[in-house]
């Protein structure tokens, strides 16, 4: 059993490259609510980093991040210790986007947010990494 979850992780992984996703179309037998989570949070993602380059940046930290806490992986698969504190980690730099006090410059603060899913895909599914870099802000 373990294995053909491994299995079915791995497809996961590599189905998700953007170029042919990108029409989300969701087809509900197939994309975890996890999946389907991740690709709304690329779009946002899309969303702030123009809007921080064109100095209208997001105003509001979006409630539905939250969702990472709890959405079905592929197969049912349980969460990790590791991927949970990735997820903690991830929405608290998401947060810092929204600290109007904060010393360090949002260009920053948004790369540490976008490293952050580099990091926890880096050690929990590796394929939408170079579409990920893609959000960077050079
Ligand atoms: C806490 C770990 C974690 C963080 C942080 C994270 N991801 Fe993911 N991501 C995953 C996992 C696990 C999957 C596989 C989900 C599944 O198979 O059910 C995934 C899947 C994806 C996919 C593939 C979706 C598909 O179509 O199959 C994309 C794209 C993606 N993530 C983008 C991002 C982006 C962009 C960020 C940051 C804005 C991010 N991820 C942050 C763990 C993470």
């Amino acid at each position: 059993m373990k294995f053909i979850s491994i299995a079915f992780f791995l497809i996961s992984c590599q189905n998700s490259d953007l170029s042919t996703t990108k029409k989300f179309i969701p087809n509900m037998y197939e994309e975890s609510e996890m999946a389907l989570f991740m690709r709304c949070i690329y779009e946002e993602n899309s969303k702030m980093k123009k809007g921080i380059i064109t100095g209208t940046p997001p105003n509001r930290f979006p409630s539905y991040f939250l969702n990472i806490f709890n959405s079905k992986l592929t197969n049912d698969k349980p969460y990790s210790e590791n991927l949970i504190t990735y997820s903690k980690v991830y929405i608290d730099n998401v947060r810092t986007l929204f600290d109007t006090v904060s010393p360090i410059s949002l260009k920053t603060r948004y790369n540490n947010s976008i490293n952050t899913c580099i990091a926890c895909h880096t050690s929990e599914c590796a394929g939408p990494i170079p579409s990920i870099k893609k959000l960077l802000i050079k």
